[in-house]
């Protein structure tokens, strides 16, 4: 078996460049962004490692064959030729196929018939992603299992909470200098405070879950267990201060549940607290928070609310914020510009199914000029 695979990290649209970086800076080369993730070519302690350090991507797959088909016969022969118990734990399988109208092979429940017949596995976990465009099948294993963003550290969900990657993401685009403190006036569950809290103290994101490729025939327990020594090792116990406030107490209760799971308990304060009433530190840090916005929290009255919400929060920050960074996301017809702050879009992703953007900027002093946000990541780890 080869010591190099072809990988696909899957990430978010929108979060392509932050994911780049990451793999590049895990020493990966070549690597490349193409729509919907990051192409490279990986070795296999640095396919464990993405999957357990990367905080944007989604998951990982290996591909394992591509082969020309244009009809039953040729698909079979192309998936004869892998030496699939090189490759297949054992078990089940979990055959997803995908095809496009420009193929012959454009039935995706007839070649997920055929490619069963080959593989002849029982229905499993380790899921096998074939995608025919244009009469090219490209066969995949995913390498991840569960998406890389389920952390572990997450108990019952609380009212909207956000995806940990795109947390992770918001964060790191805020260009937050990891010295300085960060706060979340609209915290929810946490996930941002308790991202931040880990990009600080540098720790591995997958730490506490389990991966599919460590039941794949190349899987080696000792170089598994050499990375997360070393992720361990990396570890730093230094975190500036960390704030997520919200109004709701439950919510401020399950991000001290959420935190101390994480391990991350110690560097966040949680409090409950509306936005008229926030407190940030002298020092000036960055404020990074995914406020409330119409679908997520309508009702009656929603639009009307929403507008009084972002004016009012504008409206504190112009008073208290002097000298402090703002990174926002918030979906595409949300008030932000209410907020008569100096932001502007940098990114636009998904969240949930919708469009939604991060508004960054930097709140002048009394008169002063403002400036944008960096929009590059700042991630030690
Ligand atoms: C979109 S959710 C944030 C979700 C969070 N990012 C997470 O991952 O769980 C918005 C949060 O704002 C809170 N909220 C709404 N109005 C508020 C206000 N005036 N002051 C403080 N928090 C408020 C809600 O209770 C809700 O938890």
């Amino acid at each position: 078996m080869s010591t190099r695979v072809d990988a696909f990290v899957v990430a978010v649209p929108g979060l392509e460049p932050l994911l780049l970086d990451e793999v590049q800076k895990l020493g990966v080369r070549p690597a490349r962004a193409v729509r919907g993730g990051v192409e490279c070519n990986l070795t296999w302690p640095q396919l464990w490692a993405i999957n357990l350090r990367s905080r944007i991507a989604t998951r990982v797959v290996v591909r394992v064959a591509r082969f020309h088909a244009d009809g039953f016969h040729s698909l079979q022969v192309g998936l004869r030729a892998v030496d699939w118990s090189a490759w297949l734990p054992d078990g089940g399988v979990t055959v997803a196929v995908s095809t496009d109208k420009e193929s012959k092979l454009y039935h995706s429940g007839a070649v997920e018939e055929r490619v069963n017949e080959v593989l002849g596995r029982p229905l499993g976990g380790q899921v096998v992603q074939v995608r025919v465009l244009r009469d090219a099948v490209t066969v995949s294993l995913d390498a991840s299992g569960a998406p890389l963003h389920h952390r572990g550290w997450r108990g019952p969900a609380g009212k909207a909470p956000m995806r940990e990657s795109l947390a992770a993401a918001l964060v790191l685009a805020s260009g937050w200098d990891v010295r300085t403190p960060l706060v979340d006036p609209f915290c929810g569950s946490g996930t941002i405070a308790i991202e931040a809290a880990m990009i600080a103290r540098r720790m591995a994101p997958g730490r506490n879950r389990s991966f599919a490729f460590e039941q794949w025939p190349s899987f080696e327990s000792d170089g598994w267990e050499r990375l997360l020594r070393g992720a361990d090792g990396d570890v730093v116990q230094k975190c500036p201060p960390i704030i997520a406030a919200d109004r709701d107490a439950g919510a401020v209760a399950s991000v001290s549940e959420n935190a101390a799971r994480a391990g991350v308990g110690d560097n966040i304060t949680a409090m409950q607290r509306t936005v008229s009433d926030l407190v940030l530190p002298t020092r000036a840090g960055w404020i990074v928070s995914n406020p409330p916005y119409g679908h997520r929290v309508g009702g009656p009255g929603g639009a009307t609310d929403l507008r009084n919400l972002y004016d009012r929060f504008g409206a504190v920050l112009r008073e208290r914020a002097a000298g402090w960074h703002v990174a926002l996301l918030a979906a595409r017809d949300t008030p932000v510009a209410r907020m008569k702050l100096p932001l502007r879009p940098i990114i636009s992703t998904l969240n949930g199914g919708l469009d939604v953007d991060v508004h960054a900027g930097l709140i002048g002093g009394l008169g002063g000029v403002a400036t944008p946000a960096r929009a590059t990541p700042t991630d030690p780890a």
